[in-house]
């Protein structure tokens, strides 16, 4: 069913993605539709990404040979703050963007506060779920919406992996760092130049991608010193960079219609990026590179692991190829 050559990567997106995408809109559900926090929150988070993350985090869940059910309430928590990062990454403070996943951006839909709670809103409730997924309830029935619900030590190391990769030494930092502008990054050295930059893009988007596959073992009982999270935790690095990276060089040749994000953004706001160090063909061989190394960490898992470990290698490959 399930070997190398005829492994359906666009359906098993498809398939985790309509999953993830019916557990938020229950999420949603629980609260009052005619709120505007609410509609904001609905917009922004019902847009239809990619869902990457967390399904990522599912992928993870299935390679090391888990039911990737116990995982879904750290899947919705990790695609809430991700979502929450956008809005705020779009504000006029920050990359002051008009469009997202093909709608207007949460502040040019609502309003700029609304915009910021919408996102306080979303990352706050991330963590109500990851710390008590039993109380979120499906209405009209109430019926607990998350059946299959992780041990609470495990959800204790859910959110201080989730929080820490989100937080003030990961996604904060690296936008921190983004936001820092360029002036100071033109006075340094190439070589600091690019570390400089790996180390920005590790900590703005590498450290929730990781997160996200650790998120999948962990849901299900595999330790965080484990020699089979270590490999995991290599996969996710290299594709964490990758992504990002691919992210460059999209905002350089990318069509925005497929993106519904503007283009060209980076080089208007000055943005030090992989295409303005290395150029973008450099920028793809760097990317197909990393891909090839997260590749490489799966194959060194255990014999067993290989077929289930196919989603998490297709994965990897379609970074490289995606087109939004
Ligand atoms: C966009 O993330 C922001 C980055 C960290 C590059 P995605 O490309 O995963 O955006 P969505 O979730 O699909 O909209
Ligand atoms: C956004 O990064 C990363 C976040 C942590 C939200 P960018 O600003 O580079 O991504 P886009 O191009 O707006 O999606
Ligand atoms: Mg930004
Ligand atoms: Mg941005």
């Amino acid at each position: 069913m399930m070997n190398g050559q005829n492994f359906n990567l666009s359906a098993y997106l498809s398939d985790k993605r309509s999953i993830l995408e019916a557990y938020l809109n229950k999420i949603l559900l629980q609260f009052d539709q005619n709120r505007e926090i609410v509609q904001a929150m609905r917009h922004s988070l019902m847009a239809g990404g990619k869902r990457l993350r967390p399904i990522l985090a599912m992928a993870s869940t299935q390679a090391v040979g888990g039911d990737f059910r116990f995982t879904l309430p750290a899947a919705c928590a990790i695609e809430m703050i991700h979502t929450y990062s956008l809005i705020h990454d779009d504000l006029p403070a920050m990359d002051n963007d008009d469009l997202r996943r093909g709608v207007p951006t949460c502040h040019k839909a609502f309003s700029e506060s609304t915009a910021i709670l919408a996102g306080d809103a979303l990352l706050t409730y991330a963590f109500k779920i990851l710390s008590r997924p039993d109380e979120i309830k499906a209405q009209p029935n109430n019926d607990p919406v998350f059946k299959s619900i992780p041990e609470k030590s495990i959800l204790i190391e859910l959110i201080s992996i989730i929080s820490e990769a989100a937080g003030l030494d990961g996604m904060v930092e690296g936008q921190m760092m983004d936001m820092m502008g360029s002036s100071f990054v033109s006075t340094l050295p190439y070589l600091d130049k690019i570390d400089h930059l790996k180390k920005l893009h590790h900590l703005k988007t590498g450290k929730m991608i990781i997160a996200s596959v650790q998120a999948g073992a962990v849901s299900v009982g595999i330790g965080l010193d484990s020699e089979i999270m270590q490999l995991l935790t290599r996969y996710a690095q290299k594709i964490g960079l990758a992504f990002q990276v691919t992210d460059d060089i999209l905002n350089v040749e990318g069509d925005p219609d497929l993106m519904g994000k503007a283009v060209g953004s980076d080089q208007l706001n000055d943005k030090l990026t992989f295409p303005t160090l290395l150029g973008v063909d450099k920028s793809k061989e760097f990317a197909t590179e990393l891909v090839e190394e997260a590749v490489e960490s799966l194959f060194m898992l255990p014999q067993n692991f290989q077929e289930p470990a196919l989603p998490l290698k297709a994965i990897a490959q379609y970074i490289l190829k995606r087109k939004k």
